[in-house]
Order: C-alpha cells, then sequence, then structure tokens
C-alpha cells in the first residue's frame, strides 16, 4: 500500500507537473515595452535619427521606462522586434546584430538595460525568414538560443513568418527544449496560434500552455480603434474556447497596448487599458515614451488599473452581457471577503451613434451577489467612488468608444469582518 502511495507520488512528481511550462517566469501577465506598433521597421537612420530601429532608440526607451516611473509600476521588459540583425550570419552561422544600426552589438545593449533594473526582450522567427526578411531560425535553433542566452535575454519573441504551420506545435517546442537547456530563464512568447487562428487552423491550446509563456492568437495590432475592436471582437467570439488554457505562466496575448500613439482618444485609451486588465492581457507597451501625453501616461500607470491586470489570482474575465452596444466585462480579483470575491468590471461602448446614453445593469444579471452589495471604485476617475446595494445597479453613461473601469469589492456588516485568503500555497505533493 505504501509502495503504492509512494509511486503515484513520484509518478505526479515526474509527469503530473507538465502540464504547463514550468520556468517560473510569467506569474502575472509580462509587462513592458516593444518597438513594433510604434517603430515598425524603420531602418533609414539618415532621415530618421531619433526613431530608427537602433541602439540608441532603446537605450533612450530604457532611461524612460525608469525616469518617468514606468518600470517602478511594473512594466519590466525592454523588447526588441523584427529588424534588429544583420540580413547575413557569420561566418560560423551565428546571428549577428546591424553593425551600423547596433555598433556595440546585442549584448552590450543587454547589459545596458539590465545596468537600468530591467530585462531584455530580442526577437526570432522560427521559419526561413523574419516577417521583415531577415534571418530565420528554423536551421540553426539550437545555435540561435544559445546565442540570445549568452547575450543575456530574458524574453525571446519567436515569430512565425515563413514557415510551415503544419510543423509549429513540434518546432516552437522543439526551441522550447534547447531555451530551457541554456539554463538561463527566458521568457517564451511564441506567435504559432496567429498563424493557424485565421486559416481555421485549431491551434492546440493545450500543446501552447506546456510550451510557451504568452501567445498571439489573432492578427497584430495597428494604431486605430477598429483594429482594437476587431482584436477585442475576436476574443469575445472565442472566449470560452481559450480562455481555460489562460492562467499564471500561461498567457493569451491580444498583442500590444497602444495607448499614447496617433490612433486612440483618450476614452479609447482608457477602453484598451481596461480590457485587457480584465482579459488579464500582457501589458505591452509600443509608443514613443518620448512623447506620451500626460492623459495617456495617466492611463498607462494607473495603479489600480495594474493591480486588476496582474492581480494574484490570475483569472481571465470575460464579456458576459451587452444592452444597447454597451458591452460588460468581468474578473474575479483579490480580496475574497466573507467568502465573496471581488470584482474588476469593465464597461465598454461600441456605439457611434454620438450619445452617451445611460445604461443600467443590474448587479443580479451579472452574477455580483454579494448580501451586503459593493463598493465601487472607478479606476480612472478620482474622487467618483460610490456604493451599490445588493438589489441595486451599475448605472453609466459611457462615451461613445469609451471604456470605464470598476473595482468592486463586497460590503460587510461590522460584525463579520473576515478576510479569506485564497489559497496560497500550491500543493505539489
Ligand atoms: C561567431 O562569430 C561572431 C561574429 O564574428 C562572434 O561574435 C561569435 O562569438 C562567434 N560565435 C562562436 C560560437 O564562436
Ligand atoms: C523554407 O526554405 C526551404 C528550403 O529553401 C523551402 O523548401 C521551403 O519551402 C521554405 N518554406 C517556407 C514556408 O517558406
Ligand atoms: C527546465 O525545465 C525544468 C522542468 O520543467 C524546470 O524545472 C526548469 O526550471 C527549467 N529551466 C529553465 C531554465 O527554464
Ligand atoms: C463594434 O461595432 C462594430 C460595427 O458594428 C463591429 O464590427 C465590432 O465588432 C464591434 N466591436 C466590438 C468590440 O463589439
Ligand atoms: C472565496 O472564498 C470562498 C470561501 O472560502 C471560497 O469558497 C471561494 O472559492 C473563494 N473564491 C475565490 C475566487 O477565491
Ligand atoms: C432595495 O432594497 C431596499 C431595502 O430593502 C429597498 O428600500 C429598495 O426599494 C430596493 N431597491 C430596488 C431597486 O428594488
Amino acid at each position: 500500500m505504501k509502495m503504492l502511495f509512494l509511486t503515484i507520488c513520484l509518478t505526479f512528481l515526474l509527469f503530473g507537473v507538465s502540464n504547463t511550462l514550468d520556468n517560473g517566469l510569467a506569474d502575472a501577465p509580462p509587462m513592458g515595452w516593444m518597438h513594433w506598433q510604434r517603430f515598425r521597421c524603420v531602418i533609414d537612420c539618415e532621415t530618421y535619427p531619433d526613431e530608427c530601429v537602433s541602439e540608441q532608440l532603446f537605450r533612450n526607451m530604457a532611461d524612460l521606462m525608469v525616469s518617468e516611473g514606468y518600470l517602478e509600476a511594473g512594466y519590466e521588459y525592454i523588447i526588441v522586434d523584427d529588424c534588429w540583425a544583420s540580413k547575413k550570419r557569420a561566418l560560423n552561422g551565428s546571428l549577428v546584430a546591424d553593425p551600423v544600426r547596433f555598433p556595440n552589438g546585442i549584448k552590450a545593449l543587454a547589459d545596458y538595460v539590465h545596468s537600468k533594473g530591467l530585462k531584455f526582450g530580442l526577437y526570432g522567427d522560427y521559419g526561413n525568414l523574419t516577417c521583415a526578411g531577415y534571418p530565420g531560425s528554423i536551421d540553426h535553433m539550437e545555435l540561435d538560443v544559445n546565442t540570445f542566452a549568452a547575450w543575456g535575454v530574458d524574453y525571446i519573441k519567436l515569430d512565425g513568418c515563413y514557415a510551415d504551420q503544419e510543423t509549429m506545435e513540434q518546432g516552437y517546442a522543439e526551441y522550447g527544449r534547447y531555451m530551457n537547456e541554456t539554463g538561463r530563464p527566458m521568457v517564451y512568447s511564441c506567435s504559432w496560434p496567429a498563424y493557424q487562428e485565421p486559416f481555421n487552423i485549431k491551434p492546440n491550446y493545450h500543446a501552447l500552455r506546456k510550451t510557451c509563456n504568452l501567445w498571439r492568437n489573432w492578427d497584430d495590432i495597428d494604431d486605430s480603434w477598429e483594429s482594437v475592436s476587431s482584436i477585442v471582437t475576436w476574443f469575445v467570439k472565442n472566449q470560452d474556447r481559450i480562455a481555460p488554457f489562460s492562467g499564471p505562466g500561461h498567457w493569451n496575448d491580444p498583442d500590444m497596448l497602444i495607448i499614447g500613439n496617433y490612433g486612440l482618444t483618450v476614452p479609447q485609451a482608457k477602453a484598451q487599458m481596461t480590457i485587457w486588465s480584465i482579459m488579464s492581457a500582457p501589458l505591452i507597451m509600443s509608443n514613443d515614451l518620448r512623447a506620451i501625453d500626460e492623459e495617456y501616461k495617466k492611463i498607462l500607470l494607473n495603479r489600480d488599473a495594474i493591480a486588476i491586470n496582474q492581480d494574484y489570482l490570475g483569472k481571465i474575465g470575460k464579456q458576459v452581457l451587452v444592452k444597447k452596444k454597451v458591452a460588460v466585462w468581468t474578473k474575479v480579483i483579490m480580496p475574497n471577503i466573507s467568502g465573496h470575491p471581488s470584482y474588476a468590471v469593465g464597461i465598454v461602448s461600441n456605439r457611434t451613434d454620438g450619445f452617451a446614453y445611460k445604461v443600467d445593469f443590474p448587479l443580479k444579471d451579472l452574477n455580483l451577489d454579494a448580501p451586503h452589495g459593493y463598493f465601487v471604485q472607478n479606476v480612472f476617475e478620482d474622487q467618483a467612488d460610490f456604493d451599490i446595494p445588493s438589489n441595486g445597479s451599475i448605472s453609466m453613461r459611457i462615451i461613445p468608444t469609451g471604456g470605464v473601469l470598476l473595482k468592486l469589492t463586497p460590503r460587510m456588516k461590522y460584525s463579520e469582518i473576515q478576510i479569506i485568503q485564497s489559497e496560497i500555497t500550491v500543493d505539489k505533493i
């Protein structure tokens, strides 16, 4: 009997914990900055000396991540996307950085980023070529992973251009094994579902969760509300299928935050931050940190929105109700008071007819059932907190295509104050 028990325990130890990637990273959705949406593949440093994809750009952004308070708020990764490499590998086969734009090489840049207390991410591609035509890793996977590790990379984004969709599940896993074998903890951001979902190939989400820390499910984001809205539409349509695979260590990724660029109004920026926080999406900004208006910066640095995104439970919120083209999203968060969880509630309008109509959402229609109602904090507005009784409603006027993020904490009778912490220790036998 004892032997049998021991065997079962050992089996669990060997196989039971292996259905998710176990590299100890991304317990909460990763936060950082990546150049792609804002700076694309701008390599003409004569015309755009301050904006071309170059060592100087990343050094500038690293400085601002710290001096403007982004690091302190949780944004820790500086990620170099496509177009950093030389078009030709070195004679020994290694990837090398473009010698003009990265005169000191990638390791020196990673060292600089680390010296600021930040972490460093780098882009590669699983296929023959990167999306912009730089060398891909398909025939050099182990070498490239080892090179990245030697340079001090902390986060790898592996894209999927010029590759065969059918081989991705295995190929990305192989690349991940090389990452593990380097012994250097590196976040693994995969792109393979974004090359399968649009072609109606259903990615194996069990394999994704086992292989990657995060994965791009769908289209690249562009700098417009239409782009945000179409991505959100896809995630809502597929939320019941994909949400179960997202959680601590392994996240769905609807792509970058475009807040602070040309494309979103302030209310739309609040809507993106609201939905990304509730979906537990990675918060990877792509913007020019030298030129962000104060109102947008406040949204990106909003402590309560970030806390909702990074909540310890790592639950995935969903869209639960739509009324008059206004959608309500809910996510379970801490604290859990007298057995009733708190909630983040997002309300996002998709109206375009120019008037902010009042919409009422009774708590009971949202399955929010704390017996004494909730204390409600309006995350993006100061001094706009209020109470709702248990039989009450959330009543809001939302600016067309704007969003409001609320934090609802159960109210309690003084006599029964008792905060129930959720299970803190994960029992691995
Ligand atoms: C390969 O060549 C590059 C460029 O000359 C060099 O930086 C790198 O250290 C070499 N790699 C190995 C493994 O020798
Ligand atoms: C990758 O390159 C190989 C060898 O040139 C070629 O056979 C294959 O079709 C290419 N695959 C893709 C998806 O471009
Ligand atoms: C490699 O994988 C093992 C088993 O999942 C894990 O314990 C270890 O932390 C991983 N190492 C790295 C560097 O990812
Ligand atoms: C908003 O409305 C547009 C136009 O009807 C629609 O295409 C889009 O999917 C909607 N977006 C969301 C997030 O529901
Ligand atoms: C909240 O606490 C109750 C009572 O301990 C528990 O049953 C419930 O699962 C908790 N909810 C969450 C989301 O942790
Ligand atoms: C909610 O309950 C209170 C107290 O029982 C009652 O006075 C109030 O009319 C109720 N409100 C609604 C909207 O039913």
